[in-house]
């Protein structure tokens, strides 16, 4: 890792840490730089529409892989990955990890994200870890999770901060939504999913908005083999997620931002979210700890946006 000191207008230093060849793109609004990390890559549109998005597909480690098995695993995926045309892929492995996992993707085209944070830049919060910590090594962080909402008791509130804080850091923010079960047999989806989005946006700006990525992950289909079908999941995509962010943002916005589907992705299923046209990839939790499966998905992903080299 290289690190550079820009001396800023205002008399203050830019660090900017620099991974292999990976270009660093420009550090917003920070002062504690960015690292790792590749720029957007170029979006045109192809098919008559205004914006063509760039695909992403996320792993979510969750609590698994110690520093030595996180390791072993980017390097089984890395080049299986790299090969593969026109798809982000992003790993997000536990905290203890990311330098580890930063360092082994020194140079790749793969991201590097958390699975949480604080929104705080430092200060007497034990057992938190805050933006500022995480830049150097990342360029995403998953926010809002349903195990997070669930078993640590976050709300659209302390989503809502966390997702600035991550934005003022120069972090991209992988905004998770979704129902429960009862929710969703009460008919709720929409409202709850709307309710979602409005809370963890409010207060940014269209400009903002545009450059996260939202997952809709029914909590329903996470971790229990029972995926939600392609059509379905596309509906409240467009419904709740897509049209929430038109009214507040503006149709420009609602278009530009990927949204991911998240909930039981195997290899066996993604080309039927992926095929979806509101569908820009899929946030994975089980089968992206296995090099195999997470590459099987990303290629298939590829295939299935018509994408693949
Ligand atoms: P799963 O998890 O793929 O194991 O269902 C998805 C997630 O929680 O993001």
């Amino acid at each position: 890792m290289r690190k550079k000191r820009i001396l800023k207008p205002d008399g203050r230093y830019l660090i900017l840490y620099e991974f292999g060849e990976a270009e660093p793109s420009a550090a917003v609004g920070s002062d504690t730089g960015l690292a790792y990390n590749r720029p957007e890559p170029e979006t045109t549109p192809t098919d008559g529409s205004n914006v063509m998005r760039t695909p992403i597909i996320a792993g979510n480690w969750k609590m698994y892989k110690t520093v030595d098995e996180s390791v072993a695993l980017v390097k089984a995926m890395r080049s299986a990955l790299e090969a593969i045309g026109g798809i982000e892929t992003v790993v997000c492995p536990p905290f203890l990890s990311l330098p580890h996992v930063a360092e082994a993707l020194r140079g790749s085209t793969i991201g590097v994200g958390a699975q949480d944070m604080f929104w705080k830049d430092e200060g007497a919060y034990t057992g938190e870890v805050s933006p500022v910590m995480l830049r150097p090594y990342c360029r995403y962080v998953i926010l809002g999770h349903s195990e997070r909402r669930q078993h640590f008791g976050e709300t659209d509130e302390t989503v809502n901060l966390k997702v600035k804080a991550a934005l003022a850091h120069g972090l991209v923010p992988i905004v998770c939504v979704g129902e429960n079960l009862a929710q969703n047999e009460a008919g709720q989806t929409q409202e709850v999913v709307e309710a979602q989005v409005r809370g963890a946006l409010a207060g940014l700006t269209a400009e903002q908005v545009a450059g996260i990525v939202i997952a809709y992950e029914p909590v329903w289909a996470i971790g229990t083999g029972k995926p939600a079908t392609g059509e379905g999941a596309n509906a409240t995509i467009k419904t709740a997620v897509r049209q929430t962010v038109a009214h507040l943002f503006g149709e420009s916005v609602a278009e530009r931002v990927r949204v991911q589907y998240g909930g039981s992705v195997k290899p066996g299923n993604i080309a039927e979210f992926m095929s979806q046209p509101d569908i820009d990839g899929a946030l994975v939790g089980g089968a992206s700890l296995k090099a195999e499966d997470f590459v099987e998905i990303v290629k298939l992903s590829a295939q299935a946006k018509g994408l693949a080299r």
